[in-house]
């Protein structure tokens, strides 16, 4: 989720219906701390710490300076009731990582839903500074946000989806192609990614993999080995309810005339495979390099797509490299960064689209900056 800068509780909408499955008494994918600030007049302050909450009751948010109001659930998100009241707070990635969310509590009390948010940094606390994304209400809110838009400031609005799970592909161990039917069509930019709710308070994010306006979306997933989230992405049964947000992200094809370079570490190939299927259903005329690495040819998955559609491309090449020494002749050995080294020419003036796991993104990163790389022209999305 990011660009160059790369940059939840309502009972009922966590709970992922598997054909109608519950989440088997996992404990929740949360952090619990309760924040309060100034407890209104008549509060004593050993009221403000709340027991487990039994009833969903609904409490107001008042927004200043703006002094716009909303509505929010017992539990609910302060961004997802904002953006089910159409107002607008500023957001970006939905998850906690970004930090461009963040409000200061005012008054009322709060449960972080997730303590370990990349976005937090420890003088948040103290000065009473919130991710709206991550942050549930307990009582009646006031927040302070640095503004409020009447219309939503990227270039979509992200919605509530109803997302059935229609068909799962093996494409490798561990990796799969997951496919789910929509109740509208999808409404992104190629290059974005989704939050799905997994089961309780258990939020994880996927980039699209295909294009946008289809009565379906499909995402291409690891699994990794007690991993909350992607074990339980794993074991759904098709006909699983999902409820999915998108969009979210700011990792979308720009309009300019730089060459292109698409990079892809692992299942970061999911974005980048919609970026170039968008690529191709306009018969993009700007020189497209691909670079795409795994461990191995195995894990390559998508590849042969990805090929096809740079191939059908007026000026696209895909150049595959994996960790682990290969004995296929159309594959490099080695990481992205050393198939990157030999373009650093090219690299300069081009624009960068990015998604992959930490090291191999922040190892780009580092290359691109040594070679002078303007950080606007690098858009990237970092996950293992
Ligand atoms: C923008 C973005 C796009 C992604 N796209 C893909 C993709 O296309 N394919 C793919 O396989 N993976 C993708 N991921 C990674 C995916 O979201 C999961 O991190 C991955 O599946 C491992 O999750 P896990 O629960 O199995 O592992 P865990 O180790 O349980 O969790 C892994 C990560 O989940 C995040 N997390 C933990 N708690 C919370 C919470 N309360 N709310 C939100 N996040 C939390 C943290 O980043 C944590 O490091 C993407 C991640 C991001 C940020
Ligand atoms: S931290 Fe990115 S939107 Fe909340």
């Amino acid at each position: 989720m990011a660009t160059a800068h790369a940059r939840g509780r309502q009972q009922s909408r966590s709970d992922v219906r598997e054909g109608a499955t519950a989440d088997g008494g996992r404990r929740p994918d949360r952090g619990r701390r309760i924040c309060t600030a100034s407890a209104p007049a008549g509060v004593r302050p050993q009221d403000a710490v709340r027991g487990p909450r039994t009833v969903t009751s609904a409490y107001r948010v008042r927004v200043t300076p703006d002094g716009e109001e909303f509505e929010i659930r017992e539990g609910e998100r302060i961004l997802a009731a904002a953006r089910r009241s159409g107002v607008w707070l500023p957001f970006e990635c939905g998850w906690g990582a970004c930090g461009t969310c963040k409000l200061t509590l005012i008054e009322g009390q709060i449960d972080t839903l997730f303590d370990t948010a990349p976005a937090i940094h420890p003088r948040d606390a103290r000065r009473g500074r919130i991710l709206a994304c991550q942050s549930a209400a307990g009582s009646d809110l006031v927040v302070k946000a640095t503004r409020t838009d009447e219309s939503p400031r990227t270039h979509l609005g992200t919605g509530d989806y109803t997302a059935h799970l229609a068909q799962v592909d093996e494409l490798a161990p561990d990796i799969r192609r997951f496919r789910f039917r929509l109740d509208r069509p999808a409404d992104y930019r190629e290059g974005q990614f989704a939050v799905l709710e997994l089961g309780p308070d258990l939020r994880r994010c996927y980039s699209m993999a295909a294009t946008s306006g289809e009565r379906h979306v499909e995402f291409i997933a690891k699994r990794y080995a007690g991993g909350r989230g992607s074990e339980r992405l794993f074991s759904l049964p098709l006909g699983s309810v999902v409820p999915i947000e998108l969009p979210y992200g700011d990792m979308w094809l720009r309009q300019d005339e730089r060459p292109i370079y698409l990079i892809a570490g692992g299942t970061g190939v999911s974005a980048i495979l919609a970026l170039a299927h968008q690529l191709a259903a306009t018969n993009d005329p700007r020189p497209v390099r691909a670079f795409y690495g795994a461990t191995s040819v195995t894990e390559l998955v998508g590849r042969s797509q990805l090929a096809h559609l740079l191939a059908g491309l007026p000026d696209g090449h895909l150049h595959a490299t994996t960790s682990t020494p290969s004995a296929d002749v159309s594959t490099s050995s080695g990481y992205v960064t050393d198939a990157l080294a030999t373009h650093a020419d090219s690299l300069a003036g081009a624009r960068i689209y990015l998604a992959g796991p930490p090291p191999m993104v922040d190892a780009v990163l580092k290359l691109l900056s040594a070679g002078g790389q303007s950080i606007d022209t690098i858009h990237y999305d970092r996950f293992g």
